[in-house]
């Protein structure tokens, strides 16, 4: 830390109950989130990568630099080899209960794959998992929304083909389906160190708690609605601002739609970030997308007028600092557009991918961080306040 960061990160009395917003309590080896320039992967801004191999991303994310295509062949097929769960995995997460949300039910699937395979190594658990998250989260949709049996893995296909190729959507499949949900997985991987559910699971690792439960209380920390869950909710949102501004969506109907929305004090999902000051370029590369296949699409005509319009009416409140969409704002809509309309099981497939930044993450600060001696146990101070009548 610098001079000038150590003046800007002085803690003041107003600083309290924000969040910890903006203060810096560790490093982070995978990836940094800029407020102009977005999320950059291990020195790779996202749009740079975001239509790599997933293995060749995940391979950076895990050790910092490109690999060699030797090393990244080699990385495929370890990933490849421990991809399968066993029956019995498999058997418990079929057992468990359809009613209620999917983000319950899948941060118990790893928990489940935990007590039955981890072997209490953070690296080797982190590979494992990793490696069987598209056969595992495959298994839990496809039980949960009662799509049917689960086919074996072909992990040949690769990473997130593989998975697409598990799914049992009833509506079939599409190649540019599997592009989409591609794209996804990578644009979630990481988002620095201290967005919620990674903070939290690094929190939880290090009481020493394994890697698999570490990472069902990040699972958990993902499913609200201020985090993982926002990208259901936005798309809640599109639709509701399609279907009260008419068929076409035109800019005009979407813009009273919003203005609406802020007179009734309600809430506008899809825009602005706790870091971001800027487009997310997460978005940004979502919604290139959409013009791209789907500019007829009605729904994407009208994620494309709330980009526009959302901006516009947010930045006439001087109080708001960060006035753009986020990625949730087009992410919901894409996959909408590709064929996978079930978003009750969007924010599954955040957690399928920001497990991966997690595990990595967790692994440097167990095993990595201070020389190899791994982070302390995490315990910040909290003031004591008495209860009044006001608090
Ligand atoms: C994320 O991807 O984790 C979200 O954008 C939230 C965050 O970064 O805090």
């Amino acid at each position: 830390m610098n001079d000038k960061e150590k003046v800007l990160f002085e803690i003041r009395e107003e600083n309290l109950e924000t969040g910890l917003r903006g203060f810096p309590v560790g490093y982070c080896t995978t990836s940094s989130v800029d407020p102009i320039k977005g999320l950059i992967y291990a020195g790779y801004p996202i749009d740079q990568v975001a239509f790599w191999p997933p293995e060749e991303v995940i391979f950076l994310l895990m050790h910092g630099k490109k690999g060699e295509e030797s090393q990244v062949k080699e990385f495929s097929e370890e990933l490849k080899a421990q991809a399968t769960l066993s029956n019995e995995v498999i058997e418990h997460i079929k057992a468990l209960p359809k009613k209620g949300h999917p983000m319950k039910s899948f941060p118990i699937a790893i928990l489940l794959l935990g007590m039955l395979e981890g072997k209490e190594d953070y690296r080797k658990d982190c590979m494992s998992l990793i490696a069987k998250m598209p056969h595992l989260t495959a298994v839990l949709i496809n039980s949960h929304a009662g799509w049917g049996e689960t086919p074996p893995p072909d992990p040949e296909l690769g990473y997130m083909q593989n998975f697409v190729n598990m799914l049992q959507l009833p509506g079939g499949k599409s190649e540019m389906l599997e592009r989409v949900l591609t794209l996804f997985n990578i644009l979630h991987y990481d988002h620095g160190g201290g967005n919620l559910s990674t903070f939290v699971g690094k929190a939880v690792a290090s009481g020493l708690e394994d890697l698999y439960g570490s990472i069902t209380s990040a699972m958990s920390a993902l499913a609200g609605p201020r985090h993982g869950k926002a990208n259901q909710e936005s798309l809640e949102f599109t639709k509701e601002a399609l279907k009260k501004s008419g068929a076409k969506a035109s800019p005009d109907a979407i813009e009273g739609f919003l203005r609406q929305k802020l007179a009734n004090k309600e809430l506008i999902y899809g825009f602005g970030h706790a870091v971001l000051r800027v487009e997310d370029p997460r978005a940004t590369v979502q919604y290139k997308m959409a013009e791209e296949f789907y500019s007829d699409n009605p729904l994407v005509k009208a994620a494309l007028n709330l980009r526009k319009a959302g901006t516009k009416v947010l930045k006439e409140n001087p109080k708001i600092t960060n006035p753009y969409p986020n990625v949730d704002a087009i992410s919901g809509t894409l996959l909408t557009a590709a064929g996978f309309g079930y978003p009750e099981y969007y924010t599954v497939l955040f957690g399928l991918s920001r497990v991966v930044g997690i595990s990595i993450q967790i692994v440097y600060e167990r095993c990595e961080a201070r020389g190899g001696k791994g982070t302390p146990i995490v315990r910040p101070k909290y003031l004591y306040k008495p209860k009044t009548a006001s608090t």
